[in-house]
């Protein structure tokens, strides 16, 4: 079965095309658009800019991975898109632009939830992989640790109750000077800084919970970068980055402990852009090898946002009987994955 996905839920306009049979997946095409050029000027993603932005890709990056894939739009069994959550706009643009390919090619239409999309990316390279498993889901927007209970039965365990782990990196980066989306660069940072340079609080919130707090730990870094620059003091980037990221990595291990010992799951994933992040694949992977924990995290280039994962998690769903019909609507936030 072949399916073509559309991913356009915040900055990333994305369209790729998976072959599905039985147990043999791979990507015949992943083509991502980015709009980080455009919103970089405004130091962070202007929801209708991006509306406008995916509107004006759309049919060029579908019909280019039509192309890269060697097939025909009549070729496709199935079309999937991402419509919760993220950018109520941007999710628009993606779900009536497939609506349309549903609709005009009568096949199927399969709804696909960002955040299953991430986690499913893993298993684009990992055809071993199989549910149940620990996921951790990582992202700009995203920050929860899921019960993967099955290829479409996803459970919440624990999730930020205010930024995500990314929004903590973009924001402590531009305060200092650093470019949307600063996470690559403060990673890049953090290679060359002391990670004892500052004490940052944890983001693990503490008692019986599984959930994190980045906003304050956001806060602390940001106050200590206005109090340097108030009293004229220097201070390295680096120290800055490594410090953040030291706190970071802590708290992510403290609530991975605590799920994995909960659900007695011996496999972890690790997805969303944030799954990029060196250091937290560096330190994850230790933890999980003194665990003896199974740790999979997907090639960087399925972290970031993609359809790739989108068409995996569609495939599963549409064998789950999880379509839509044209009534399908855009969902900016969901509080459970579904
Ligand atoms: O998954 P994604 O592409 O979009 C959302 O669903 O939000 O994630 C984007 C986020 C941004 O915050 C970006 O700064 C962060 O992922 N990111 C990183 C790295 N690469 C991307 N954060 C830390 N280290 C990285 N290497
Ligand atoms: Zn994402």
């Amino acid at each position: 079965m072949l399916i073509l996905a559309i991913e356009s839920s915040c900055d990333e306009t994305a369209c790729a095309v998976g072959k599905f049979e039985n147990d043999s997946y791979s990507v015949l095409s992943n083509i991502v658009a980015s709009q980080i050029d455009i919103h970089a000027l405004y130091g962070g993603v202007v929801p209708e800019i991006a509306s406008r932005a995916h509107t004006e890709a759309l049919t060029k990056i579908t019909k280019e991975a039509l192309e890269t894939s060697g097939k025909k739009i009549s070729d496709i069994d199935a079309f999937a898109v991402t419509y919760t959550p993220g950018l109520i706009g941007a999710l628009l643009t993606g779900v009536n632009f497939a609506k349309g390919l549903a609709y005009s090619q009568n096949k199927p239409l399969i709804p696909v939830n960002h955040i299953k999309g991430h986690i499913s990316a893993a298993y684009i390279e990992n055809p071993e992989l199989k549910p149940p498993f620990l996921a951790l889901c990582a992202s700009g927007g995203h920050t929860s640790i899921v019960d993967v209970r099955s290829y479409t039965d996803f459970v919440t365990l624990g999730r930020t109750r205010d930024d995500a782990i990314g929004e903590c990196f973009d924001k402590t980066a531009r305060v200092m000077g650093i470019c949307y989306p600063g996470g690559a660069e403060m990673d890049r940072l953090a290679s060359l800084g002391n990670e004892n340079a500052y004490r940052f609080p944890s983001a693990a919130i503490s008692g019986d919970n599984l959930d994190f707090s980045f906003s304050g730990l956001k806060t602390s870094v940001i106050n200590t970068l206005h109090t340097a620059e108030m009293k004229g003091e220097k201070y390295k980037k680096e120290d800055i980055a490594a410090s953040l990221t030291k706190s970071i990595v802590s708290s992510l291990i403290i609530k991975l402990h605590s799920a994995l010992d909960m659900t007695g799951y011996k496999t972890l994933v690790i997805a969303g852009g944030v799954a990029a992040n060196s250091h937290i694949r560096e330190k994850i992977g230790e933890f999980c090898s003194q665990r003896n924990t199974k740790l999979v995290i997907p090639s960087r280039k399925y972290c970031g946002d993609n359809a790739s994962m989108i068409a995996f998690q569609g495939y599963f769903e549409y064998l789950a009987g999880n379509v839509a019909d044209l009534s399908l609507n855009a969902s900016g936030t969901s509080r459970n994955i579904s």
